[in-house]
């Protein structure tokens, strides 16, 4: 395939998906539900900070569930990034491309709204180090290429439901009935835009079932949270795995495997060489996370960190 082959084949998808975006959109619009953060927050909490600053002794959250939200807020605060990467992948599209385009980036910003608000009312992080972690972040910017719209489609179904689950065992680790309604909130919307993208994908996949496995299995082998910008991140995502807020258990049994076996996977037939190879490093990449999850569970095992209570 040349390099030019690959618009055209975006270009292609988009006009032969979009009655689907359409009809997945008008789905999605029917089943959102409407909230606001001020309904949220519980704002008796509030004081001013020019009369009393903040101290290190008033956060009620310590320790990795803090850490959690942070890495959480600051996640969502990036969306100026993946804006413009999803306008780049669905732009060449038009209708329902668009309007779902506008609509996620709407849903998304209601996010880190409700989530800041939330932190500086209840004091649950220095106000000053999320400002100062927020401009890093997005003075960095999420520097990826926009991806083409297989890959790209690929990467958000998964990245999704990875947000709604991280995002939805923070609430319950904090142990804070205000903190885990909020989440729980969040991750309601994080797993419509799941459903969205898988699909919407899972539509490309019986059009373009050889492209679309490929790009799902390069996704999945090299897939990284998109929070890698955010000051010392590698080991506040060490922390959360340690707290079983999202490790590789998670990742290969909540996040790959769901979605995997959803769209038939292991089951599909009429592929091309390239991507029964894929399909067959794709078995082999699930065995080893396995392993790998095997391994960590057992060092975790071993120490004191609470792990977050699932089910
Ligand atoms: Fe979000
Ligand atoms: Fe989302």
């Amino acid at each position: 395939m040349t390099d030019l082959a690959i618009p055209d084949l975006d270009r292609e998808l988009l006009v032969e998906l979009e009655p689907e975006a359409g009809r997945l959109m008008d789905r999605h619009l029917k089943v959102a539900q409407e909230w606001f953060p001020h309904d949220y927050i519980p704002y008796r909490l509030g004081r001013d900070f020019d009369k009393e600053p903040w101290t290190p002794d008033q956060p009620r959250l310590t320790g990795v569930a803090q850490t959690a939200f942070e890495v959480g807020l600051l996640t969502e605060d990036n969306l100026p990034s993946y804006h413009r990467l999803i306008h780049g992948m669905f732009g060449k599209g038009d209708g329902a491309w668009l309007n779902w385009v506008g609509r996620w980036t709407a849903e998304e910003g209601r996010h880190a709204i409700v989530l800041r608000d939330y932190l500086t009312v209840t004091r649950n992080i220095d106000p000053v180090q999320l400002e100062r972690g927020r401009m890093t972040q997005l003075q960095q910017g999420y520097d990826h290429d926009a991806p083409d719209t297989l890959h790209g489609l690929a990467y958000v179904a998964f990245q999704e439901l990875a947000t709604r689950i991280s995002h939805r065992n923070t609430g319950r680790y904090s142990k804070d009935p205000v903190a885990d309604r909020i989440m729980a909130r969040i991750a309601a919307d994080e797993n419509l835009h799941m459903v969205f993208y898988r699909d919407i994908l899972g539509a490309a996949l019986k059009v373009r079932p050889s492209e679309a496995m490929r790009a799902i299995v390069d996704e999945i082998l090299k897939f990284q949270m998109p929070g890698a910008g955010i000051p010392n991140f590698v080991r506040k995502a060490a922390d959360i795995a340690k707290a079983g807020i999202y490790d590789l258990r998670v990742h290969r049994d909540e996040v790959l495997l769901p979605i995997v076996k959803h769209w038939g996977l292991m089951e599909l037939s009429g592929l091309d060489a390239a991507a029964e190879e894929a399909r067959q490093r794709l078995v082999e990449h699930l065995d080893q996370l396995d392993a790998a999850a095997r391994r960590f569970e057992e060092r975790v095992a071993r120490s004191a960190t609470p792990r977050v209570a699932t089910g």
